[in-house]
């Protein structure tokens, strides 16, 4: 009865986005999550986390090649100053992310966030397009396509709670995404602060095994500050996070 209450005020304590939770994921096994992060003390980790962190948080919600997401969703929208559309729910986040990176002379900008699932089709075959326009090959075109760009319905991009973020201080390239802007300051300021604000870079290098993408230093994913702050002081992505809290729920 107690859990039954805990677990009732919890979810009237949820911001009410519910309308993107899914309840159940398909997540990488532990043995796996152990493998590659020797260093890390599994059970430690899983102390760290909020007690109440559940699989069935919106802010966690998990869309990858193997966790579609449901086409048939309505996000509501806000949008940035250059018009690029998010959450509406993670506005205040994302605008004391940038009004703290330019407190410390980073002037952030949204180049993309929310996409239909029709838009991540139309994003994925244009940047397939461009590399048969260069002369590669169809197999190519689409391997290379395919370590940036998530086949439409496997976009974290259409939960609205993903943007993919720049700093002025790139403009020489024109808002190119390249992971040579990792080494931008905006890039290492945003990778050391912007869990303070409730975001984790979502595709961290050295992870490509289980995110199944390529480091991208751009790509930030709202998940709330006390999740994003312990999955980057533990450099774990997402899946495994998720995956920590599935193995803490099967052995309560
Ligand atoms: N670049 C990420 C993987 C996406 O297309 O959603
Ligand atoms: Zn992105």
């Amino acid at each position: 009865m107690k859990k039954l209450m805990t677990l009732c005020l919890t979810l009237i304590m949820m911001p009410m986005f519910t309308e993107i939770s899914v309840s159940a994921f398909n997540l990488p096994d532990i043995e796996m999550i152990k493998t590659l992060n020797p260093d890390l003390n599994i059970d430690k980790v899983i102390d760290e986390i909020p007690k109440d962190a559940s699989l069935k948080d919106p802010n966690l919600v998990l869309v990858n090649r193997e966790n579609p997401i449901d086409s048939s969703l309505d996000v509501p929208l806000t949008y940035t100053e250059n018009d690029i559309p998010y959450h509406q729910e993670i506005e205040e986040a994302v605008l004391d992310l940038f009004t703290a990176a330019l407190d410390a002379d980073h002037h952030l900008y949204a180049v993309s966030g929310y996409r239909t699932v029709d838009q991540q089709a139309a994003n994925f075959d244009a940047r397939m397009n461009l590399y048969l326009a260069d002369g590669y090959d169809e197999e190519t075109a689409y391997y290379m396509t395919d370590l940036f760009v998530a086949p439409a319905e496997a976009s974290e991009h259409s939960t609205g709670l993903a943007l993919d973020l720049l700093g002025t201080d790139w403009d020489q390239y024109g808002g190119d995404l390249h992971q040579a802007y990792k080494d931008y300051p905006s890039a290492i300021w945003m990778a050391e602060h912007a869990a303070d604000y409730g975001f984790i870079i979502r595709y961290l290098d050295g992870k490509q095994e289980i995110t199944q993408y390529e480091y991208e230093p751009w790509h930030l994913r709202y998940v709330r500050v006390e999740h994003a702050q312990i999955m980057m002081k533990h450099n774990l992505v997402l899946e495994e996070y998720l995956t920590l809290i599935q193995h803490r729920d099967d052995n309560e």
